[in-house]
């Protein structure tokens, strides 16, 4: 117990193996740790849990990774791609209701007609809601100049997974072929931090194959990378996915949504200032999931704002919540939750990462 208690009095850097011991955190250890990530949540990134109105405004994908839902070969998913005026206007309730930002994503396209229509779609939801809207961009890997462009129109934040940071297991969860290529999705990474977006990434916990050491290389990756937020959870199967055929060897459920906040709580000691999203994962398999997440070391929730009706189209994983709700339902559900943890929303606000401003002190970066 000792021992432990006094890594979690250090300041860090931590070993691989002081991250692996983490976690894996059972009983009193995982209390402690969980403990200690939410007290540095609060010191370092306030009181306050940061909204983001998720936009899932379609899953028509290039992009065919073996565990995701809306790949591009699955025939069973019914393809939407909704129509400008209406992610405008879900942009717009997002901004009436007091979110402070929002984030684009669908499936990966990258040909000239998207770019330029997302380019367009920015510049109308900056536009109509007089720059005070923070946009957050999920559209996966593109060129330098895509990103560069989307930037300029008003995007000042990405996410882009890295999904798992080690080379060979990546391998084995997409085609092996260039449009799934292991070095070309750090580079995409490497592109938007330089385009000078707050930068997110993230991974999924407990695939087939994974082990407790290849997690602590997730968090010392995302630690090196020096992004500036993160989104992580639970890998849960889909069953019309490749990878549902290697389902057998899996931790059980109750172990992948354990890991996961052990995970989020390491990286909360690892990287105090960034912000760490309660992903949506985590409820698939707890339906109080998220707020497990806001007291062990997250301070960032998404909810899903996606017109009711395509919802259950965006299925990258069994079991999703809220695809019956309505966006009402989705922030009166959440202001509760919140309140349950004893935090509070914060409204009207980009709630960017503190850490995005340190590193960049202050010069360049907008904030609201
Ligand atoms: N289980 C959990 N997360 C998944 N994602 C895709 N498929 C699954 C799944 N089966 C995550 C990926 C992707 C994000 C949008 O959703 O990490 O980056
Ligand atoms: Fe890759 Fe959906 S097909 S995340």
């Amino acid at each position: 117990m000792n021992a432990f208690s006094d890594l979690l009095q250090q300041d860090g850097p931590f070993t691989k193996e002081q991250l692996t011991a983490m976690i894996g955190a059972t009983g009193a250890h995982q209390t402690l740790l969980h403990q200690k990530a939410n007290e540095l949540a609060v010191k370092h990134c306030g009181n306050e849990v940061f909204l983001r109105g998720l936009i899932e405004f379609s899953n028509k994908c290039r992009k065919d990774c073996y565990y995701c839902g809306i790949r591009k070969s699955n025939r069973h998913t019914k393809r939407y791609d909704l129509a400008d005026e209406t992610i405008l206007q879900t942009a717009l309730y997002a901004h009436e209701n007091n979110l402070g930002s929002i984030v684009l994503q669908a499936g990966e396209r990258n040909d000239p007609l998207f770019v330029d229509r997302m380019d367009a779609l920015l510049q109308a939801i900056k536009k109509a809601t007089n720059g005070e809207l923070g946009i957050t961009l999920s559209l996966g890997e593109q060129s330098r100049d895509t990103y560069q462009r989307w930037f300029n129109s008003g995007a000042h934040r990405y996410l882009l997974r890295i999904e798992t940071s080690h080379r060979d297991l990546y391998r084995q969860l997409h085609p092996d072929d260039e449009r799934h290529d292991f070095e070309a999705r750090i580079e995409a990474l490497r592109a938007i931090k330089e385009t000078g977006y707050q930068t997110g990434s993230g991974i999924m916990i407990g695939l087939p194959g994974q082990r407790v050491d290849h997690l602590a290389d997730d968090l010392l990756f995302l630690k090196e990378m020096d992004v500036d937020m993160v989104g992580m959870g639970p890998y849960i199967v889909h069953e019309q996915t490749p990878l549902a055929d290697q389902a057998d060897g899996l931790w059980p459920l109750s172990q992948r949504f354990s890991m996961s906040l052990n995970m989020i709580a390491a990286l909360r000691l690892l990287m105090p200032d960034i912000n760490i999203a309660a992903s949506t994962a985590l409820q698939a398999i707890d339906p109080m999931g998220r707020e497990k997440a806001l007291k062990t070391g997250a301070n960032i929730i998404m909810p899903n704002i996606t017109p009711a009706s395509n919802r259950k189209d965006y299925l990258l994983y069994d079991n999703k919540p809220c695809t019956d709700e309505s966006a009402d339902d989705c922030l009166s559900c959440l202001n509760m939750r919140i309140a349950l943890t004893g935090r509070k929303a914060g409204l009207k606000a980009w709630g960017d990462s503190p850490h995005y401003f340190k590193k960049n002190n202050n010069n360049t970066a907008q904030s609201k």
